[in-house]
Order: C-alpha cells, then structure tokens, then sequence
C-alpha cells in the first residue's frame, strides 16, 4: 500500500474561517493533539500575517518534534524570510509558498502579468530553498487556471527546488471526474511531476472537497490538505477525519494508507471545536453527534443483530468511547478515573482531585453524568487555566414583572475580590453588564448560543459567544446547569481571551 502524506491545516486554513481566532497556547494544544493523532505536516500559520502568527508558528516549531511544521509565505522575499525566522528551529521545517496563477486573479487582483507571476514563483521557491531542503509550491486557484500555463509553472517551479506541488481548488470549483482528469493532465504534462510529492488542497463551497481529494488520490496524488472537522475558508476544506477513515475502510479497494492513529479523532475533534469555538453539526460524517445515533426501528433492530448490518466503521475505531458505565453521586473515585480513561484524559492526581470535586457538584444536581458531561467539566477546567479575572459568584433576579438585576463578585488579576450590579433588559444583559462595570474593556457581543449537552431537563447549559474588540473576535464558552452562569462564565472566558492577547501584544511578540 502507499502511504497518503496527511498535511493538516487546521491551524492556518482551518484558523481563516471567519469568527476563529486562537491564541498561541490554544495552537500549541491542538498541535500536540495533531503530533499524537499522527498526521505528517502541520500547517501551523502565516507568520507574516500578524505578530500572533508568528509566535505560534515559531512556538509549534520548538515544541512540536513528531511532526514536520509548515509555514505559509506569499511568493514576496518578506514573507519568505519571515517564515523562515518563524520554524528555523523546527526539526523538520516546510516553507509553502504560493502566488495566484489564475487569469482571474492575475488580472484583477494581482494587477500582473503572467510571466511576470511566472518570475515571482521562480524567485520564491529558489529563495526558499537558500533557507531550507523542504519547500512545497501551490498554484493558488489551478482549477481556474489555463492549463498551458499552470503546466509551465509547474514545471519551472520543480526546476526551482520545489518537492511538494500543492494544486488548490481554491473556490472548491471542481468536480471528482474533472479534478481526476486534471492532475492526469499535469502528470503527462510536467516531466518531472513524478519525481515529486503531489498534492491536492480542496475546499467545499460545493460540497465536494472530500470527494475531489480522493480522485485525486485515485489520480496519482500523495498528499492530501485537511483540517479537522473540516474547518475553513467559507465552507472549509476537505475533514481530514473523513479522509483518514475512507482510507481506513475502503484502504483495499484504493491500495492506499495513512499513519494517523484513528483512535484519536474523536477526541481530536473535540479538542478543536471546542478552542475554536465551532460546533460539529450533528450529521457531520464520522465525528456528527449522530453519526452512529440509529433512529428508526428497523436500523436499531439491525444493529443490534450485527453491528454491520448499518454501520460501515467501529465507531471505537474513531475513539468513541463505548462505557455502559453510568456515572452518578454514588460514583467513587475509580469509576471517574476508569471514565476519563477511556475518554483519553490522562489526569496527574492533582488534576484528578480538582476534577473528582467538580464531577461531584455537577452529580449533586445531575441524576446521571454522561461521557458529554464530563468532557464538558474538562473543558471547563481547561477555560479556567488563562484566567486574568475569575467569576467568584453571581446572582440574578429575574421574571415577568421584576427589573432584571445582577450581582457580581471577581477575583481580579492580583487576588482582589471585585463585586458590582446592574440591572439590564434580561438577567444574561444585567451580569454582563454588571462585569462590565469591573473589567473595562470595550467590546461588541456578535454571536451568542446556547445548547443542552445532554438530554433532560437537568441537562448542562452549555453557552459559546464571541466578542469583538479592535476588529478581532474572541470565542467564549461556559457550560453549566444554570445557563445565567454558564452565559456569565462564557463572558469570563471571552473576556481573558481578548486580556489575554493584549497582554501578548503590549509584551511584544516580535518577527513579522
Ligand atoms: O485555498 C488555497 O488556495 C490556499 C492556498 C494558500 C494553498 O489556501
Ligand atoms: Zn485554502
């Protein structure tokens, strides 16, 4: 079997999606989450783009080793050396550099000429490779470029150094016929195509970036572009968990495999939604709350025959986790333990009591703890950690004829307990005004939800919103069986986000 080279994206691609923004120590994470998951490349910015991004980028390169740390740079000798600066220290750096090679986008947004796109390329990939052996090079928008002339780029940027060519579907234009006959197309017509890595980076504004990422697989290509759940630009990009497990059922009929451990996508998946704030829908292939949910009668009779009957994975093989066990407030410390286990929380005992005394607050107003609940309560943990200012306590009254009113107290940066009230048009507007009144920093609330995690009516209250400030947006998520405290709690966490880039940004954080 060939092996499929998984270059994942989430960090870069995925972290364009409008309404994204994590900071260096969230990227870490995910990274970390990325090295254990297996994937091979991970894109992890622009650093020319923001000081922020280039932090991230040069942190990822230090810490992370198990995998090789790409950086983005535009075919511009800035953004070259300054991805260089950014993963110099990496163990196994990539530079991607790339320019638009599209009539469409030469003319009206790159103002040039072809050949002189055609120069820039040369130049950028040679300049590259004066810092480094390992340089991919993507055509931007090759679906809507002139063949010919993609074909003479191509070919000159292989004479340049370039061993990775990267052919992006930019606008996710194409469909899986078309896109395979294309990268056919390039291997007749690039002599040297087959002495390098192919790759392909598709997006899904029509619904076929998967699709199109495996018939170019069938085609010949040997490394595909994913983010997890299949965040990105508009409609994102192709979910590298539906990849992965396509080649993992179906690996005989293509002859193809990756090294990504599929024990860890679930748990991947989560971790990524919940620092970037968007949610999985339900019916998302492979990691959808229902992707292995059966509702008629008929299915549930089938699988409870034999699984095969309706399901074409072991959800376990995703890392779902399959406990029948319940847990509740009679619940000891070991049944916990064996439930994070299998849920892949590895807890130093320090950590474990924080958790076992929070698992039962929430048993004492919960009947059953779910795995949900708890991944919850971790997440929670998790928020509580960049902490600037800490929600110490809130109340509200509220209701049809009463002013909404709300008391808060915080504990600020240097231990200082900070209490106010205000009242507002709902209990949700009095606390965050009354927050407000404490931790002065201007903003604008753009999106607030709210959802049950689990069923019932004891459920946990779980509230994501996003805030801007300075024209940048900062997710908050806070999860409680009171959804005023879960808003409020969400409202902390958006709020030391933002504390916590500016702090980022006052302390300088250099390079770009
Ligand atoms: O979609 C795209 O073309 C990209 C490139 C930078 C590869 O993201
Ligand atoms: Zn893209």
């Amino acid at each position: 079997m060939d092996k499929v080279i998984i270059f994942d994206t989430t960090l870069r691609d995925g972290e364009q999606a409008a309404g994204s923004s994590l900071n260096v120590s969230e990227k870490l994470e995910i990274a970390r989450q990325l090295e254990r998951l297996g994937a091979d490349v991970i894109e992890a910015g622009f650093p020319v783009s923001s000081s922020g991004d280039f932090e991230a980028v040069r942190t990822l390169s230090r810490q992370i080793r198990g995998a090789s740390i790409c950086a983005l740079a535009r075919a511009v000798p800035n953004d070259i050396d300054t991805a260089w600066e950014a993963i110099k220290e990496g163990a196994a750096p990539r530079i991607h550099v790339f320019i638009s090679t599209s009539d469409i986008h030469i003319q009206y947004q790159l103002k040039k000429s072809r050949e002189e796109v055609l120069a820039m390329a040369v130049e950028a990939v040679r300049q590259a490779r004066k810092h480094l052996s390992d340089v991919e090079f993507s055509p931007m928008d090759a679906t809507r470029t002139d063949p010919t002339f993609l074909y003479q780029v191509l070919n000159a940027a292989i004479a340049a150094g370039a061993n990775t060519i990267n052919i992006p579907d930019t606008v996710g234009y194409a469909v899986p016929d078309e896109f395979g006959s294309l990268i056919d197309d390039i291997y007749d017509n690039v002599p040297d195509m087959r002495n390098v890595t192919l790759s392909v980076h598709c997006h899904n504004d029509l619904g076929l970036a998967t699709a199109n990422a495996v018939s170019a697989l069938m085609h010949g290509a040997r490394q595909i572009e994913c983010t997890i759940n299949g965040i990105g630009e508009r409609a994102g990009n192709t979910a590298l968990e539906e990849l992965v497990m396509i080649l993992a059922t179906k690996g005989a009929l293509l002859n193809l495999k990756t090294s990504v451990n599929t024990k860890q996508i679930y748990s991947t998946s989560r971790l990524v939604s919940e620092l970037t704030g968007f949610q999985v829908q339900p019916n998302k292939a492979v990691v959808g709350a229902n992707a292995f949910r059966h509702q008629s009668g008929i299915h549930q009779d089938g699988v409870i025959k034999q699984r095969f009957t309706y399901e074409v994975m072991d959800p376990q093989t995703i890392g779902i986790p399959s406990s029948s066990i319940v847990l509740g407030k009679l619940s000891g410390s070991s049944a916990l333990r064996q439930r994070l286990d299998e849920l892949g929380y590895n807890l130093s005992n320090d950590d474990f009591e924080r958790t076992f005394i929070s698992f039962k607050e929430l048993a004492d107003k919960k009947k059953e703890v779910t795995a949900r609940d708890i991944e919850s309560l971790m997440a929670e943990d998790k928020r509580t950690v960049i902490e600037h200012y800490h929600l110490e306590r809130i109340q509200v009254t509220c209701g049809d004829r009463g002013i909404p009113t709300a008391a808060v107290k915080l504990i600020g940066p240097n231990g200082e307990e900070l209490a106010d009230a205000s009242l507002g048009t709902g209990p949700v507007d009095a606390a965050y005004k009354a927050i407000n009144r404490i931790v002065k920093v201007p903003n604008k609330l753009t999106e607030f939800s709210v959802n049950s995690i689990t069923a019932g009516i004891d459920a946990i209250g779980e509230v994501l919103i996003r805030i801007e400030a300075d024209g940048i947006s900062y997710t908050g998520r806070g999860a409680d069986p009171d959804i005023v405290v879960a808003s409020a709690k969400a409202y902390m966490n958006a709020l030391n986000r933002l504390l916590a880039s500016s702090r980022l940004s006052e302390h300088g954080a250099g390079g770009a």
